[in-house]
């Protein structure tokens, strides 16, 4: 059967892209790329190409001084506008001149009042799972990868960086031309691309950190240890192969926690705790370097592959940094999350399967935390069924063996069958990847950290809040734990002492507050509201948003405050950001 990705109008039977040449000129006036992009193929192409874009503004297509035929030619409201470039003549490269346009899904326009230093503006993108269309055609499909260099105009004194080896950088008289290319090839999803007013630290040989100056001193102390997670991630999954990790602290809005792009993992400032609390974030985007970045899911349909093994892999890097305790209570904060959003979705529902048909499905619409952490525990359960020995010795020979190529669910399990004959014996694969819920025997997990939490809720239960003192030295994920174990819904005078044993009411962890606002709101206490409103107006996670406002159309008490909020604080978000709140709204008649 041909290979189809459901999210792209490639046809790879056509030819493949194999590198492209970008001039990139940043126009924030017009909120516009200007990008002139020379594509070469793998092999030259005869016929048809079709490539995958959105909203972009096409003016050429051409070879040297001859025009080649093009055409729009479907539409569609999930996988975009097919540019179908006709008549090829034998050619292996083309020429492609375009604007993008201000609405693009794929870029964040920022304005100098949202950023931390108040006068610069900022630009970045967000290209997975199927954005990078919108920013330049391409066979945008995990299953497709290619080389790139590229040439970005910035006004000076702004700072372009990619997630790519930096070249050089030419200082003009008015503007700065950056240099950069990405020799690994890599799949479109990973293009990344960011200017503002930035700084630079280094933070070992082969790591550092890039944010706006006014922050990086806090952003360099939050990650001092990236350089030691990188030598111990290496242990575990077999050498680096990307040269250099850095990470870039973007503005608010970012709507995830992290984004693995290469050689620069993109993160959203509200990580930045003073207290290095979410080096997990790190491990997770530094572990797809291997599972991810090197292995490559086939389409979003295998997503699982990507998440779940860097769930896994990133748990891997936890157990060694901070140690067993930890980094089972961190696997129970994630067990426990993912639990309630199978029962939001029905225990019954395709979306609580590892693998099932998303054509015409917007991956965007269906992120959940469970191919995160369904896939960590298969992949956990496998380890189980044959030992941690054999198991790592396996790890290292799946991202040698599938390196720089794109995998599908099936191609693992053939791979499984050929290499772990006994896991496959072991473990009931099908269950675990093609049915609904979560297995019962998913394997158990044990932490004293755990423990601890789970007396204080069994006392709570039995009518006795936390005093102080028993959770004086509780680190923050236990309280997190804590919270997503209590009841739905509880005495009103119970939030408003939980706020105050926890310390909770000027707490900036949204992490961690945003589920005590849950409760709270389905609790029907009234002082979190401007509490809330603080953090719809300064986290920019979408997955936070998301349930905030879930929460609040739903009671009664918060339901016609939900659409005032949203657009009070609308124009500080992404535009992703906005189609899912606004999704949320639109649903409850809002
Ligand atoms: N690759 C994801 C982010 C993503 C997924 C962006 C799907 C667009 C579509 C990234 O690696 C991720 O999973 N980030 C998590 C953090 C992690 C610690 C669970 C996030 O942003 O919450
Ligand atoms: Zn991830």
């Amino acid at each position: 059967m041909k290979f189809s990705d459901p999210h792209s109008y490639t046809d790879s039977e056509q030819g493949k892209i194999a590198h492209i040449q970008f001039w990139i000129d940043v126009d924030f006036s017009a909120k516009v790329l200007k990008i002139k992009a020379t594509y070469r193929l793998e092999k030259p192409v005869s016929g048809s190409f079709f490539l995958d874009t959105r909203d972009l503004n096409i003016t050429r297509v051409y070879k040297d001084d001859q025009e080649i035929p093009w055409e729009i030619d479907q539409h569609d409201s999930i996988v975009g506008d097919r540019l179908h470039l006709k008549d090829l003549d034998g050619l292996s490269e083309f020429t492609i001149e375009m604007t993008t346009s201000p609405g693009a899904s794929a870029l964040q326009w920022v304005t100098p009042k949202q950023t931390a230093g108040g006068e610069h503006p900022f630009l970045y993108s967000q290209c997975q799972s199927i954005h990078a269309r919108s920013i330049f055609p391409c066979q945008d499909s995990p299953s497709v990868r290619f080389t790139y260099e590229a040439t970005v105009e910035v006004q000076r004194p702004l700072v372009a960086v990619m997630a790519a080896e930096h070249i050089e950088t030419e200082h003009l008289e008015k503007t700065s031309q950056y240099r950069y290319r990405m020799p690994q090839p890599i799949p479109s999803y990973l293009f990344g691309i960011a200017v503002g007013n930035l700084a630079f630290e280094e933070l070992g040989p082969r790591t550092g950190v890039y944010s706006e100056p006014e922050i990086i001193e806090s952003a360099v102390w939050e990650f001092a240890e990236n350089e030691q997670t990188l030598i111990e991630a290496e242990k575990l999954f077999g050498p680096y192969l990307w040269d250099r990790y850095d990470v870039l602290i973007l503005p608010p809005s970012f709507p995830y926690g992290g984004m693995e792009n290469p050689r620069l993992t993109f993160l959203t400032p509200s990580c930045i705790l003073g207290d290095r609390s979410r080096a997990n974030l790190v491990s997770h985007e530094l572990a797809h370097a291997w599972t991810g970045n090197l292995v490559t899911n086939a389409t979003w349909e295998d997503f699982w592959l990507n998440e779940g093994w860097t769930t896994y892999a990133e748990s891997r890097i936890t157990e060694v940094i901070e140690g067993d305790e930890y980094s089972q209570l961190y696997a129970s904060i994630r067990r426990n999350g993912m639990l309630k959003v199978m029962e939001r979705f029905g225990m019954d529902s395709d979306k609580t399967c590892l693998k099932y048909s998303q054509r015409g499905i917007d991956p965007d619409e269906v992120f959940s935390v469970i191919p995160y952490e369904k896939g960590a525990s298969f992949i956990l359960q496998l380890e189980k069924s044959v030992g941690r020995e054999v198991f790592d010795a396996f790890i290292k020979k799946y991202i040698a063996t599938f390196s720089f190529q794109s995998l599908t669910t099936e191609g693992f399990i053939s791979f499984l069958e050929r290499e772990l004959p006994e896991a496959i014996k072991n473990v009931d694969i099908d269950e675990w990847l093609y049915a609904p819920g979560y297995p019962e025997s998913a394997p158990a997990l044990s932490s004293s950290l755990f423990d601890e939490v789970k007396a204080r809720i069994d006392a709570y239960e039995s009518g006795t809040l936390p005093d102080s003192h028993q959770i004086a030295d509780w680190v923050p994920d236990q309280i997190r734990l804590f919270l997503l174990m209590l009841p739905e819904r509880i005495p009103v005078e119970d939030c408003r002492q939980l706020e105050s044993i926890f310390n909770l009411k000027d707490s900036h962890n949204y992490f961690m507050i945003n589920r005590f606002y849950q409760i709270a709101v389905q609790s029907g206490y009234q002082d979190v509201l401007p509490g809330i409103e603080r953090m719809v107006g300064s986290d920019g996670r979408m997955v936070t948003l998301a349930m905030i406002f879930r929460t609040m159309v739903n009671e009664e008490w918060t339901r016609d405050e939900a659409r005032p909020m949203f657009e009070r604080h609308r124009d500080k978000h992404h535009p992703t950001t906005v189609a899912v709140i606004e999704g949320i709204l639109n649903k409850a008649g809002l």
